[in-house]
């Protein structure tokens, strides 16, 4: 589906989309500056109450010819005080469902009916961004693609009265790229293991940097190895897959400019290992990369809008499996910052090369580091699949995080990272043990653990997908029911602009 922006007098499409929120002391429905004919339609509709405005209310006049168009779609947007981006964000699914229901071929939205509310530039990124969201489908296992009908919407043109602005065209550029990201970490995520394993993953990386100013490196297991890795060769050793950790650079400043470090767990299937997993649901740990494809994505991205920033990204790639040479619960390794770890739950191996990849990310001596990683169940019991979970002791990080993504529409939640959980932490016949002595607080004890492995001094802090990464129950409307949903990167790239 492509989108592009079009002169509304120009136009020649069947379908006209009409934004309108609804004005509560009113109560009647209120938008943009429209043409005679269509506010005339709108209040109209009002009288019995036939359309109002309200969020998720949608009617379809077909053939009701209209300034020029033979259907209407009014989309109702919700209370008018409340309306956002994410509101219009939100709203694309609708209008995307509406017009496919409908079997309509071409479609222009009245951006102006949406810039009521938001401004202009602002309304044309986030119905982009929504628009191409909402169309994203995995459908590439199929034998047989969903056959490409006639009346396939495949294109929607976003109507201004007067030529578009240069904000506004720049919005939409700009959300284009944000949303080819996300849908790439989508696939990446909904890929399964037998076809994404950490080689593959490690090739997509290389592949998706082509053309643009990334540079990859993919370190071998025999490289692996001579960097210290311990923790990362602890969890590959039962997998008849080799591991893979994969550095990707993008230098958008002078080289003088410390960089900022993404970091993003690449486990692409968590069987457990020998602390095997229950069979229920255990299809869905295909999704235990999304942290590395989410970091994949926001430096692809940042390098697509040409970012004035230097970025790290390193994602450790491994299997997690109970093969014969598997690390058992007991054994001991060695990490690359010298520190000895205990694993006594092999289910647990998130942290392991989450905390290697960590240690080198604190030696490029970045001006923040941040990891995305699918690593605690518990996630999921305290903050359900709306909100990511956000650790970190830096104040100062923690409200540029927030800020970033209020910026964005993502949902996050800070949760507590103290020195009880790090004691929690502590070995018995080694530095550290891999999981707490304590069943509660799995994941503050989590992100404990992570933050042995940053260095002395580093800006740190960790986002806990694990709830947030797949299935997010149609919460947000334009995430696909049962995919991954490509979460943070758009807060990634924003936070990643915001040290310019
Ligand atoms: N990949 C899982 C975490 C996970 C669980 C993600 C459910 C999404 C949904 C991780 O490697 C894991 O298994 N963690 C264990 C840790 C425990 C053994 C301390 C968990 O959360 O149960
Ligand atoms: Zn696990
Ligand atoms: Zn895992």
């Amino acid at each position: 589906m492509k989108i592009n922006l079009l002169k509304l007098s120009g136009a020649k499409l069947s379908t006209l989309v009409v934004f309108a929120g609804f004005d509560t002391k009113a109560k009647k429905p209120v938008t943009g500056k429209l043409p005679a004919e269509l506010a005339k339609c709108l209040a109209d509709l009002a009288v019995d109450e036939t359309f109002l405005g309200n969020k998720k209310e949608v009617c379809f006049l077909r053939s009701a010819d209209l300034a020029g168009f033979q259907n209407i779609l009014w989309i109702g947007l919700g209370p008018a005080s409340d309306i956002n981006e994410e509101t219009i964000r939100s709203a694309s699914s609708t209008v995307l469902a509406s017009l496919k229901a409908a079997k309509v071929k071409s479609a222009g939205v009245w951006l102006e009916t949406a810039g009521k509310f938001v401004n202009i530039a602002k309304s044309a990124g986030a119905l982009t961004e929504g628009l191409m969201l909402s169309a994203y489908e995995f459908d590439e296992l199929k034998s047989k693609p969903k056959e490409k009908k006639p009346a396939a919407l495949e294109q929607i043109s976003l109507l201004t009265s007067a030529e578009a602005s240069n904000p506004v065209a720049q919005a939409v550029a700009r959300s284009q790229i944000l949303a080819e990201a996300q849908n790439f970490a989508r696939r990446l995520g909904d890929l399964p293991g037998s076809h994404l394993t950490p080689t593959m993953l490690a090739k997509e990386a290389t592949d998706i940097a082509k053309g643009t100013k990334i540079k990859v490196t993919v370190w071998d297991k025999a490289r692996i190895k001579k960097e210290r890795m311990g923790g990362l060769l602890a969890v590959a050793a039962g997998s008849s897959e080799e591991p893979r950790f994969i550095i990707m650079e993008y230098k958008g400043a002078p080289a003088n400019k410390k960089p900022v470090c993404f970091v993003g767990k690449g486990l692409t299937f968590d069987s457990g290992g020998i602390s095997i997993k229950p069979s229920q649901s255990m299809e869905e740990m295909k999704y235990d990369m999304c942290g590395g494809s989410t970091v994949i994505a926001t430096i692809y991205a940042l390098a697509k809008l040409k970012a004035k920033v230097n970025v790290i990204v390193l994602i450790p790639s491994t299997e997690n499996m109970p093969g014969p040479a598997a690390t058992k619960p007991g054994d001991v390794y060695v990490a690359r910052n010298g520190k000895t770890v205990e694993v006594h739950n092999t289910d647990a191996e998130g942290r392991l090369i989450l905390g290697e990849a960590l240690v080198y990310g604190s030696e490029q001596k970045p001006v923040a580091m941040f990891d995305a990683a699918t690593l605690t169940g518990a996630i999921l019991i305290s903050l359900g699949n709306t909100h990511t979970g956000v650790f970190t002791r830096d104040a100062k990080l923690r409200s540029r995080i927030q800020k970033a993504a209020d910026a964005t529409g993502e949902l996050v939640w800070a949760l507590p990272l103290t020195d009880f959980h790090r004691d929690d932490m502590k070995g018995t016949h080694a530095d550290l043990c891999n999981i707490s002595g304590n069943r509660l607080g799995g994941s503050s004890t989590a992100a404990a653990f992570l933050e042995e492995f940053v260095g002395e001094g580093v800006s740190w802090a960790h986002f806990d997908i694990a709830g947030t990464a797949w299935n997010v129950n149609s919460r947000f409307p334009y995430c696909p029911r049962k995919s991954a949903s490509g979460i943070m990167v758009r807060t990634f790239v924003e936070l990643a602009e915001s040290y310019f």
